[in-house]
């Protein structure tokens, strides 16, 4: 019996409506950028396998540390015990996160550290005098997560619908998006400050933190907005006693072509979260981020006053490994340099495709190049279905968002990989 047909029988697929998706890819081994099948055909991961292969799939020196830390310690519970990969991993990522950060607590995945970010805003104010404040803001078209919190301060869509009695309400800002070149536009965020300055005047006092995925939202459609209204937005939460949650979970990591998107627009939060690019995307791993003045807020006498969350794998030795070797490829092979020339390069190469009569715009950011087609919806699956069929047979895996069709390949891709997956693409439009 064939793998997908042994799979048909046993395995329920995420995100996916089994009664009617195609087959899912028989993928048997994995190396740079290409995924290899059961019958050996080659296929361009052109969106880093739900963007979290940072490196390159199988990257050797990944592989070495995974394989080297596994035959000396697997793993150890995480709550009174400590392992010298989550040391050394934490002092590297207080290294290179935005200024004022000092302390990381491990979770699993993207949606794990969303979680922590949201519970320790709750206990912090709790903590700090203000147990009024327990609302969250989050921005329109955002998405954090498929948890509870996370579902909730994410825009609701319809794969939440069914759990929307769960969901607490949250305030959501309309955002100024950008096309074209994500860094370069001055856009005219005049309304969406002014709607934010409503929203603060009337809700302020109730707000425990704003959340936001820093420039670009990934899930919400691979949409851009201005560095300016992220960093208003960030001075008036400060102004106001509200806490900046960056949820960089899908632009950290250098995808932006900074190590964090918070640093283009030269903004620091107060609580940061990470996961996907963190082990190059070999194993899940997340952690949030905060300084010194949040953490202080939970030392006391009474275990009560502790953050008390965790998770069985916190900290596992073998990810720590994984994220530490990652970062030594992202510094020895130049990655950030790397996503800086996919920017250039979509630059020179995305606009002429507003030629064609069915693309409405172009942006990019990073090594995020992005399409958005004229008319079908989100959830026209049939048109997106046929769009990523074709690119499949011709040997390229995308993966698109209704009408909005984009790569987001690993870093190590190169400049002409990534041409051809383009030629590829423009052919297969409708
Ligand atoms: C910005 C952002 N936050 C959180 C998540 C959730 O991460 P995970 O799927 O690892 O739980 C995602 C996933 O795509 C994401 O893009």
């Amino acid at each position: 019996m064939s793998l997908q047909a042994r799979d048909h029988k046993v395995i329920w697929h995420p995100f996916t409506q089994a009664a009617t998706a195609p087959v899912p890819l028989p993928v048997v081994a994995a190396k740079g950028s290409w995924l290899e099948l059961a019958d050996g055909k080659r296929v361009f991961d052109a969106i880093s396998s739900w963007w979290t292969c940072l490196s390159g799939h199988s990257h050797p020196a990944i592989v070495a540390a995974i394989a080297d830390q596994a035959a000396r310690l697997d793993h150890v519970l995480f709550a009174g015990c400590t392992h010298p990969g989550a040391v050394e991993l934490a002092e590297r990522l207080l290294e290179i996160a935005p200024t004022g950060m000092s302390r990381v607590f491990y979770s699993d995945d993207g949606s794990t550290a969303v979680e922590v970010a949201l519970k320790l805003a709750i206990q912090y104010h709790a903590q700090n005098g203000h147990p009024g404040r327990q609302r969250f803001l989050a921005l329109a078209g955002g998405y954090h997560g498929d948890t509870i919190g996370a579902m909730s301060v994410g825009d609701p869509v319809d794969f939440s619908g069914p759990f929307s009695p769960l969901l607490w309400p949250v305030g959501r800002l309309p955002v100024p998006l950008v096309h074209g070149d994500a860094l370069a536009g001055n856009v005219d965020c005049t309304a969406e400050l002014a709607e934010l300055d409503r929203t603060l005047d009337r809700h302020g006092d109730s707000l425990a933190a704003v959340i936001v995925e820093p420039l670009l939202q990934g899930a919400g459609g691979m949409r851009t907005y201005a560095p300016e209204f992220l960093r208003q937005l960030a001075k008036k939460a400060r102004e106001r006693g509200i806490l900046l949650i960056a949820d960089e979970v899908m632009t950290g990591f250098g995808r932006t072509g900074a190590m964090f998107a918070c640093q283009h627009a030269e903004i620091t939060p107060d609580l940061l979260c990470i996961a996907k690019g963190l082990t190059g995307g070999t194993l899940p791993l997340a952690a949030t981020m905060a300084p010194e003045w949040i953490y202080e807020r939970f030392l006391g006498d009474s275990a009560r006053q502790a953050f008390l969350h965790g998770h069985s794998f916190t900290a596992n030795p073998i990810a720590c490994a994984a994220a530490l070797a990652n970062l030594r490829v992202m510094r020895d092979e130049g990655l950030l340099n790397k996503a800086q020339a996919l920017h250039q390069w979509y630059a020179q190469s995305l606009p002429s495709l507003l030629d064609h009569p069915q693309v409405h715009r172009v942006r990019w950011l990073g090594s995020i190049g992005v399409v958005e087609l004229h008319g079908h919806g989100y959830h026209d699956a049939a048109q997106s279905t046929r769009l990523q069929r074709r690119c499949l047979d011709r040997g390229v895996l995308i993966r698109p968002l209704g009408p909005v069709l984009y790569t987001l390949p690993p870093l190590t891709a190169d400049v002409g990989e990534l041409r051809e997956v383009w030629r590829v693409i423009s052919e297969s439009l409708p």
